[in-house]
C-alpha cells in the first residue's frame, strides 16, 4: 500500500527533516514501496485518509512532529507510523523531564539546573561549576545551545536558549567525549565517538550539518565490555521513556570511563551527514535496509 514519509513541518529542525525525508524518501522508492513525500506543514492530514495511504513513515524532527502531537493525531486517524508512541514521543522531547525520569531510576546523567528569567544566575554557575551547557529543555540540533566558559555570562546564555524554549536547562558540563548509540528494533547499534574539530566548542549545529571535518569513530575504539554495557544503559534508557521502533541515545563518557545519558531522540536524523544509518552501516545495514526495517515496524 502507500506510505507517507512525512518530512518537514514546522520546526526549528524542518531543514534537517527535508534533508531525512527526501533521503528516506528515496530509499523506500528504490526498495519498491509506493511512498510519496508528506509535509505536514502545507498539507491536511485528512489527506491520509483521502489519499488512501496506509502507514506513514515520520522523519520529521522536532514540535510537532517528534514530541507526540503528530503522533497522536495520527493515532486519531487509526493510521500506524514509524518509531515511538504520543509518551515516550513527548518525554523524549524534554531533556528536563527525561533527566528526572532516569535520575528516579538510578540511571547516570549530569546534575543540572531549570533557568528562568528570575533564576539567580550566579548561584547557579557556582552550584554547577563552569562550564555549563545551557540548552532549550525541548529542541533538537544542539538550536539555542550554548558552552558557558565565563563566570558572568551565564544570563546571556539563558537568554538565547528562552528564544526558542521557555523551559531551559543548564547542565553541568562533563569534560570527556561524546557518542551516540542507535536503537532499531529491541537492539542496540554499535556506538558512534563523535569528535568535532579542534576549533568547535562542542559537535553543534554546524559540526553535525555543514562541516566536513568533524570526525566520527565507529566502532568507536572502546573495550568489549564498555561498549556492551554502554549499549545496554542506552537500551535501559529508551525504554525507561517508553521509546519503541527505534530511535538514538546521546551520552558523555568522562575521562575515568563514568557514562553521563544526555538525551533521546525520537526521531533521529537520516541525513547523509547523520548517526543511526552510519551505526547500522557498520552493523551490516545499508540505507535502504534500515528505512525498510524501520518501515516493517508499522505491520506488527
Ligand atoms: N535532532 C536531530 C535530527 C537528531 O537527533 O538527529
Ligand atoms: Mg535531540
Amino acid at each position: 500500500g502507500k506510505v507517507a514519509v512525512m518530512l518537514g513541518g514546522i520546526s526549528a529542525e524542518r531543514p534537517v527533516s527535508l534533508n531525512s525525508g527526501a533521503a528516506v524518501l528515496a530509499a523506500l522508492t528504490r526498495q519498491g514501496i509506493d511512498a510519496h513525500a508528506f509535509d505536514p506543514a502545507n498539507r491536511n492530514l485528512g489527506d491520509l485518509i483521502s489519499g488512501e495511504f496506509d502507514r506513514v513513515f515520520i522523519a520529521l524532527h522536532g514540535r510537532y512532529g517528534e514530541d507526540g502531537c503528530m503522533q497522536g493525531a495520527l493515532e486519531l486517524l487509526a493510521m500506524p507510523y514509524t518509531g515511538s508512541g504520543v509518551m515516550a514521543s513527548a518525554i523524549g522531547m524534554d531533556k528536563w523531564r527525561t533527566k528526572l525520569l532516569w535520575r528516579a531510576a538510578g540511571l547516570p546523567t549530569a546534575d543540572w539546573a531549570i533557568l528562568d528569567a528570575a533564576s539567580d544566575f550566579a548561584a547557579v554557575e557556582k552550584k554547577l561549576g563552569l562550564p555549563i551547557f545551557v540548552k532549550p529543555a525541548r529542541e533538537g540540533s544542539s538550536i539555542g545551545m550554548s558552552k558557558v566558559t565565563e563566570a558572568g555570562t551565564l544570563a546571556a546564555a539563558y537568554a538565547t536558549a528562552a528564544e526558542h524554549d521557555p523551559l531551559v536547562l543548564a547542565e553541568k558540563f562533563i569534560d570527556g567525549a561524546e557518542f551516540t548509540v542507535g536503537i532499531l528494533g529491541d537492539a542496540a547499534l554499535p556506538l558512534i565517538r563523535l569528535a568535532p574539530a579542534p576549533d568547535k566548542a562542542f559537535y553543534d549545529f554546524e559540526a553535525k550539518y555543514i562541516r566536513n571535518d568533524t570526525q566520527y569513530h565507529c566502532p568507536a575504539g572502546l573495550s568489549d565490555e564498555q561498549e556492551m554495557a554502554l549499549r545496554q544503559l542506552a537500551l535501559d534508557a529508551f525504554r525507561l521513556v517508553g521509546g519503541r521502533g527505534w530511535g538514538r541515545v546521546d551520552l558523555m563518557l568522562d575521562s575515568l570511563g563514568n557514562p553521563y545519558l544526555l538525551e533521546v531522540n525520537t526521531s533521529p536524523g537520516m541525513t547523509d551527514h547523520s548517526l543511526v544509518p552510519m551505526a547500522a552501516r557498520v552493523a551490516g545495514l545499508d540505507f535502504d535496509a534500515l528505512c525498510m526495517k524501520i518501515l516493517e515496524q508499522t505491520l506488527v
